[in-house]
């Protein structure tokens, strides 16, 4: 299976490791003989070589802060280019997202779904904002456009939905989608202050290339909707719902909410009202003896509520560098793997 990677960044760079880690066990296991023939970043340069880059040396070299350049393959041209004259049978997209217009790679995406690739997305903006179109074109392709780490990174909540909990109905999600917001509230509660905490996570690889995204809640918007558009079926944008983040939550605040015997969690919701489904992100004050007050740093929880098994909840990573690109290997596995 040729393997064409979008974007060089942190996730592309923890799938990479993971490649290399797990290659016996993934021939093995799954019969996945797996060649990542393009690397394209739009900071790092890009190279193209059909029997495969050596994935050690892309990573070498990103580590270092040098340019893709130095590896064989050069190609000089962008990421559609690079679609474009690419022979590959999947696409991994993971790119940065930008809510506002999920470009450029909703183009990346529509480009490799048109000329008959799978998908694999990260990017939560084309997801958030064109998922019907999206699904449709690659339905109409025949090929499989999967997105598993956009919500929560590798913690299989959006698989656990379509193929652990298939024929259930589900009435409502809500829990704790953004790593880096329940990070700093954990942190804060710690005594440590709001920027130094900021920081430490965008060091960690969990923070948005633009932090804002996280701490005004947009982030946990863009899965809001997400999951609004692809396990509750509507086609709505992230403005259809009200958002607010922890900007507003102080160190007085959690410490007096502490004495009450209260925590504060940025909670993301959807849920069915009658015929329509509707969301919401912001800042709840919960009992600590709720399920969601006790989960800490950048774990994320999200109680999923059936018509079968009443509540469901999910507990795990819902950031950084391995764990969302394990989320890229569980989709490169369900296109391709013998099970
Ligand atoms: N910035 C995101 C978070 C990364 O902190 O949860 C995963 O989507």
């Amino acid at each position: 299976m040729r393997l064409l990677l979008i974007g060089f960044g942190t996730v592309a760079q923890g799938l990479a490791e993971l490649l290399l880690e797990k290659d016996k066990e993934l021939r093995e296991k799954y019969g996945l003989d797996l060649k990542v023939v393009g690397i394209s970043d739009m900071l790092k340069g890009s190279a193209y070589v059909p029997d495969g880059i050596d994935l050690a040396q892309a990573l070498k070299l990103a580590k270092a802060g040098k340019k893709l350049d130095e590896l064989p393959g050069k190609f000089d041209g962008d990421a559609l280019a690079m679609i474009e004259a690419a022979d590959a049978d999947m696409m991994v997209e993971a790119t940065y997202t930008d809510i506002k217009t999920g470009e450029p790679a909703t183009s990346h995406i529509r480009a490799a779904l048109n000329k008959g690739m799978h998908v694999t997305t990260t990017n939560k903006g084309p997801v958030a904002l064109f998922y019907q179109d999206l699904a449709r074109l690659a339905a109409d392709k025949g090929v499989k456009f999967l997105y598993e780490g956009t919500v929560i990174s590798g913690t299989p909540l959006l698989n656990l939905i379509r193929e652990t909990l298939a024929g259930s109905y589900i009435t409502e999600m809500k829990g704790i989608l953004n790593g880096t917001t329940n990070y700093i509230l954990s942190e804060m509660e710690e005594g440590q202050p709001y920027d130094d905490v900021l920081k430490k996570a965008q060091e960690l690889g969990y923070a948005e290339a633009v932090p804002d995204a996280d701490v005004l809640g947009w982030d946990a918007l863009a899965k809001v909707t997400i999951l609004a558009n692809t396990v509750f079926g509507v086609d709505v944008k992230p403005d259809a719902f009200p958002c607010k983040g922890i900007t507003e939550i102080s160190a007085d605040m959690i410490a007096e909410a502490k004495a009450r015997g209260k925590r504060y969690k940025l909670i993301g919701k959807v849920w069915r009202d009658g015929d329509s489904v509707k969301g919401s992100v912001g800042p709840e004050e919960m009992d600590l003896s709720h399920p969601l007050a006790g989960v800490m740093g950048a774990t994320n929880a999200v109680t999923i509520s059936t018509d079968t098994l009443s509540d469901v909840t999910i507990v795990g990573p819902g950031a950084g560098r391995v764990e969302t690109g394990y989320s890229v290997l569980i989709d490169i596995i369900a296109v391709g793997g013998q099970r």
